[in-house]
């Protein structure tokens, strides 16, 4: 069988900061298909930036190893990463303060492809050209500076930026939370087409399970700094069983006021715990409507569903919904129990 395009063996990324050791990322392990969207969501602060940033290697990692193609490239020099470099491409959440305001459009978009020697003068015109009316915009911005333009347009000449080099990969961090909601759905449609039509891989981080829902085939819920539910879309998005993942699916608004209101005492009291002192058990104990003293004690480690167990894994039959909870385990809900 061939690898999964990425692979992130037990990832672990920490920051030294005034007062201790913040361990944003624990013991993360992720798998990514070819042509696959996998949506890495949870609250601000749960480490989602943080692995986005480790795979496109802006950040050592403490420990583990991120693999693409079956390749460690976890600790490969700055040259014989570059033909890597080109395969895994980043798009920001703010795409103005990841432009160069001094750039034309057609400069930043060419960029990338004189960096990587990519093809004559001509020949990086013509690329420049053909992503710019993939991404939907018209010839008559290429003349245009980032100021000139509209949030939405931005974000299109970042996804271009991007694309431009026909990556493998593409790590979108919250690609469109910092536009207007009503540009929003017309960046995510573009992103599903783009991904059709080119066949990319895309690690897609978002703190919004309604944009996950959107676009993702896989989802991996996170929080401070750990997988506590994974599996494809509708086994966590509508099937979640971690009693996180079931605050979030509560907290997303629903359109009619009544069942909304219904909704709201359901999300889970208190804050998320400091990062500098996380509980000893399970992360959410402090927080959790079924923690016991187990739970405060022991760490629980992720583990697979039983299959059949959720109407989603009856109908898919997989065996890929992983949940790291002692309670659902004890239930006899997962795999070992
Ligand atoms: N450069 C850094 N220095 C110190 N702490 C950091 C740094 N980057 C992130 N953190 C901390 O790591 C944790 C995870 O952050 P981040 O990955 O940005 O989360 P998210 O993207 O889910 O909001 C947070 O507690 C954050 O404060
Ligand atoms: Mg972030």
């Amino acid at each position: 069988m061939n690898p999964p395009l990425l692979k992130i063996d037990n990832l672990s990324v920490s920051f030294s900061v005034p007062g201790g050791t913040v361990n944003a990322v624990r013991d993360v392990n992720l798998e990514i298909g070819r042509g696959e969207i996998l949506g890495l969501v949870g609250e601000t602060g749960s480490g989602k930036t943080t692995v986005g940033k480790a795979v496109v290697r802006l950040l050592e990692p403490t420990s583990g190893a991120i693999a693409i193609d079956g390749v460690d490239i976890t600790h490969l020099s700055r040259r014989s990463m570059r033909p890597y470099r080109r395969q895994i491409q980043m798009v920001f959440q703010d795409p103005y303060s990841s432009l160069n305001p001094r750039m034309s459009v057609e400069q930043l978009i060419a960029h990338p492809l004189a960096i990587h020697g990519i093809g004559g003068r001509s020949e990086r015109v013509k690329l420049v050209r053909e992503i710019v009316e993939k991404v939907g915009l018209s010839k008559a911005v290429l003349g245009r500076y980032p100021g000139e333009m509209s949030g939405g347009q931005r974000q299109r000449v970042g996804l271009a930026r991007a694309l431009v080099l026909s990556p493998a990969l593409l790590v979108a961090d919250e690609p469109v939370s910092a536009l207007d909601v009503s540009v929003q759905a017309g960046i995510l449609n573009l992103l599903v087409d783009l991904q059709q039509e080119l066949g990319f891989s895309c690690l897609f981080i978002t703190h919004d399970l309604g944009v996950a829902e959107h676009l993702c085939d896989r989802v991996a819920v996170m929080y401070l700094g750990e997988i506590v539910e994974i599996g494809r879309r509708e086994e966590v998005l509508v099937h979640g069983e971690h009693p996180y993942t079931k605050s979030l699916l509560e907290a997303v608004p629903i359109p009619d006021p009544t069942i909304q209101r219904g909704r709201e005492r359901a999300t889970l009291p208190g804050d998320p715990p400091d990062p500098l002192s996380p509980p000893v058990g399970c992360a959410l104990s402090p927080r959790c409507p079924l923690a016991d003293l187990r739970c405060e004690q022991e760490h629980p480690s992720l583990m697979a569903m039983r299959s059949g167990q959720t109407t989603s894994e009856a109908l898919l039959g997989g065996d890929d919904h992983m949940v790291r909870c002692h309670r659902i385990q004890e239930a006899g809900l997962l795999v070992g129990s």
